[in-house]
């Protein structure tokens, strides 16, 4: 695989380009702050974006369960004192999550591919990749059928999927960035697993709180294969930055 250490070259980025202007911008304003919030100009911007933060509406809402089903399930959870629209915000969450875990996935195989034959492909086996992948389309298909199933809309965006979809965009792309090399794109899907792990753990506390059963053992099973995720990319990643042993193989 091509260049995976970063090359030296001609960076022109830092201060240390320019003395002369770095000495006359320290003789006009001192030390630079790493946190200038005191700042006027700062406190200026904080000020406007807290009049904004005040006035703003909601993110979105969840929509009622259309299905009479649905409607009895809703009625049951609320007489029960559960919050029937958090468990759905939250598996709109996931559904749109996993949705970006499989496209991060896609862009990875694509990076790996057109790499091949630079040499070692054995840290970052392409068939466990192809795993990983189908296993998150797979929890994709398992959280679009429990919103059905509650009487939901899998199509719907709820507030938490709004959420998701915007702080995954970075990690996309990161990962479909041409110049960006195999080990910088495992690191974005690093991060995509460790907030994987941490919204399953949610899901499966979720799940037991509302007592679907039979939704709790599923998601059980997603949060193993997670789990198995998170460490066979950190195992990768660890690989190709420190040399470290093999990833171990995934479950099925
Ligand atoms: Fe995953």
């Amino acid at each position: 695989m091509k260049h995976q250490v970063p090359r030296m070259g001609s960076n022109r980025t830092g201060v240390q380009m320019s003395p002369l202007d770095a000495r006359r911008m320290h003789e006009q304003h001192g030390e630079v702050a790493p946190v200038a919030l005191q700042s006027p100009g700062a406190a200026a911007s904080a000020d406007m974006r807290a009049r904004y933060i005040v006035d703003a509406a909601p993110l979105g809402s969840v929509p009622p369960p259309g299905s009479v089903k649905g409607v009895l399930n809703t009625g049951v959870a609320m007489i029960s004192g559960n919050s029937p629209q958090l468990l759905l915000d939250k598996l709109g969450e996931r559904l749109a999550s996993e949705r970006t875990a499989t496209r991060i996935c896609d862009a990875l195989i694509t990076k790996v591919r057109a790499t091949q034959g630079d040499g070692d492909e054995a840290l970052l086996p392409l068939d466990m990749l192809l795993t990983m992948r189908e296993q998150e389309a797979g929890h994709f298909a398992l959280v679009a059928r429990c919103i059905e199933d509650l009487g939901g809309d899998s199509t719907a965006q709820t507030p938490g999927a709004d959420l998701a979809g915007v702080e995954a965009t970075g990690l996309l792309q990161a990962v479909s960035d041409p110049r960006t090399t195999v080990v910088q794109s495992l690191h974005a899907l690093l991060i995509s697993e460790l907030a994987d792990n941490n919204g399953w753990e949610m899901l499966v506390a979720l799940a037991a709180a509302h007592r679907h059963t039979a939704m709790l053992r599923e998601f059980e099973r997603a949060l193993d294969r997670e789990r198995a995720h998170l460490q066979t990319v950190r195992a990768w990643f660890e690989r190709h930055t420190l040399g470290a042993p093999r990833a171990p193989e995934l479950p099925q």
